[in-house]
């Protein structure tokens, strides 16, 4: 009898998943779970990518997103920037193959990290759609541009060139991306006009133009003229390193020995620290790193978390700053009182980063509702998944009702309020691949909430001030209508007319009403 060998017959199924077929099926994990959040995702990589770009060029950047509603379900969207462009080879692989950018090794703030963003809008409009995706780039003044239409080999990961040309482009340098897609598109809380505000207020040195679907042209001017710092890129730390990485780094590694291993490629790990580190661990400082065995390498990274070794330098991050988050709140919220802190950089699993907030009051924020929070990650608004992120749970968990806000337990605190949070990071731990929450870290956490207890009383002492000027002014007003009765009393008992005596209340009451307004004018503004 011939039985047949089931596992012969399953190995016939079994084969390679591409990465791109894998998205296809789950392309909630890269935010494209809904018509709204793939359009808004869309916008948002491409943005992200041209802000990245000028920054690494060092020119301000200028950017124009465009969308058109082509029919009822499929809108066009571009994004042009001034950015250093993209040489001709690359082109096809950065937009028309997922994993594939220049920030997944390097370890530096920027806003891309993983090498799958703006591919995956690439597949997502030719899964809809069907349409290639068109790519314009110059990278400088004396070279023509090159125009592309790409589509994507999801089968094999591998970019499949529709056009390839060069054309004419009215620009120096840079880039311009159009794909079409079918997506919703929506105002409000979690649209493209939600996102590309919060965007301009913090990067105060971007010129964003934005052509909406219902042809209005929206401008968000600049508000400065230099660019952030440039963040430099670091080594990895020791305390971030995990012994899987640790053999593979062994493993690559060009030097000659493990102690010279360790002081090149890792920050923070002088030659007579890394002898210390192989001594303690019985390693022969002059073994090759290829030749370290797993309990070897075990052991090291045992010593290693055991050794005090200092913090990773923090030139790596890019913060905002409390001056540049104060301009870029005020030139698009309108309140009465503005504050904002930055924090000192502090280190999560080996990674530097930091926590800046930053919180304004009254005008025009709305009384009655839950504080609104804006939450960012190097710079990116973060728009989905408020619930789930950590910036928000160490909101919840200050206690507001401390500085003169109200908040019932265990919910934000409500109030004419605006809350800002951002995380800089070399790598900012997301919840997932969508990047949307920021991961409950108990050092991020508590840089966090040190950050927003600043704020806090800062805003507390505002809050207070402003409540003694109104209860005082309600006094004034409430003498204001007893200034005629008083008068004639007053009269009465003196032989002074009533009208005089009426002019000299109405005096004293106006300078007292003039020094309030004085004190309510120095309390407005922090800075
Ligand atoms: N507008 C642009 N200008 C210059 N380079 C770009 C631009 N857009 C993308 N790139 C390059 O393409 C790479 C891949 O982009 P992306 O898929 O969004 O991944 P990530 O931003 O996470 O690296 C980037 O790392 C960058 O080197
Ligand atoms: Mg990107």
């Amino acid at each position: 009898m011939t039985e047949k060998i089931k596992a012969i017959e399953l190995a016939k199924k079994q084969r390679e998943i591409s990465i791109s077929e894998f998205f296809t099926k789950n392309r909630h994990l890269l935010g494209f779970d809904n018509p709204r959040k793939a359009l808004l995702t869309t916008v948002k990589e491409a943005v992200d990518n041209s802000l990245d770009a000028c920054e690494e060029m060092n020119v301000l950047p200028e950017v124009i997103v465009k969308i058109e509603q082509t029919s009822e379900e499929r809108f066009r969207i571009s994004v042009e920037d001034n950015g250093p462009g993209i040489v001709k080879q690359q082109i096809p692989n950065i937009f028309a193959k997922l994993l594939y950018g220049s920030k997944f090794h390097s370890l530096k703030q920027s806003r891309g990290q993983q090498g799958i963003g703006i591919s995956a809008s690439v597949m997502y409009s030719q899964l809809t759609t069907g349409k290639p995706t068109r790519i314009i780039s110059k990278i400088s003044p004396k070279k023509p541009a090159n125009y592309y239409e790409l589509h994507i080999d999801t089968k094999k990961n591998e970019p499949e060139i529709v056009i390839d040309k060069e054309m004419d482009w009215n620009k120096d340098h840079g880039t311009k991306i159009e794909l079409e897609l079918e997506g919703i598109y929506q105002k409000g809380k979690q649209g493209v006009e939600e996102y590309l505000k919060q965007t301009a207020i913090i990067n105060p040195h971007l010129h964003l133009i934005y052509h909406s679907p219902e042809n209005t042209k929206i401008e968000y001017p600049r508000a400065v003229d230099n660019l952030p710092v440039e963040p430099k890129e670091i080594k990895p730390h020791p305390y971030g390193v995990e012994l899987g990485m640790l053999i593979n780094m062994m493993k690559e590694s060009k030097s000659r020995n493990i102690s010279s291993f360790l002081s090149t490629d890792f920050s923070r790990v002088s030659p007579n620290l890394a002898k210390e580190l192989c001594n303690k661990a019985g390693i022969s400082d002059k073994t090759h790193p290829s030749k370290v065995s797993r309990e070897e390498a075990d052991k090291l990274l045992k010593v290693i978390r055991e050794t005090k070794i200092i913090s990773p330098p923090t030139n790596c991050l890019s913060p905002i700053g409390e001056e540049l988050m104060l301009k870029g709140l005020k030139k698009e919220i309108n309140a009465d009182f503005y504050a904002a802190v930055t924090r000192p950089p502090s280190v999560y699993r080996g990674n530097p980063f930091l926590v800046e907030a930053a919180i304004a009051y009254g005008g025009d924020l709305p009384k009655e509702d839950l504080v609104r929070v804006l939450r960012f990650a190097n710079r990116v608004p973060l728009l989905y998944q408020q619930s789930a992120c950590a910036s928000t749970r160490s909101i919840i968990q200050t206690s507001w009702n401390n500085y003169g806000l109200s908040q019932s337990k265990g919910a934000l605190p409500s109030g004419p309020v605006l809350i800002l949070v951002h995380v800089a990071s070399v790598w900012v731990p997301f919840t997932s691949e969508s990047k949307e929450a920021i991961a409950h870290y108990p050092e991020i956490i508590k840089e966090m909430k040190l950050a927003l207890q600043e704020c806090g009383r800062k805003v507390s002492s505002y809050i207070r001030k402003t409540v003694k000027a109104r209860e005082q002014k309600e006094k004034i007003s409430l003498f204001e209508k007893y200034i005629p009765e008083l008068a004639a009393a007053l009269s009465d008992l003196s032989d002074e007319k009533k009208s005089v005596i009426e002019e000299d209340l109405k005096k004293i009451l106006k300078k007292g009403m003039k020094n309030l307004l004085a004190e309510i004018a120095e309390t407005k503004e922090e800075k």
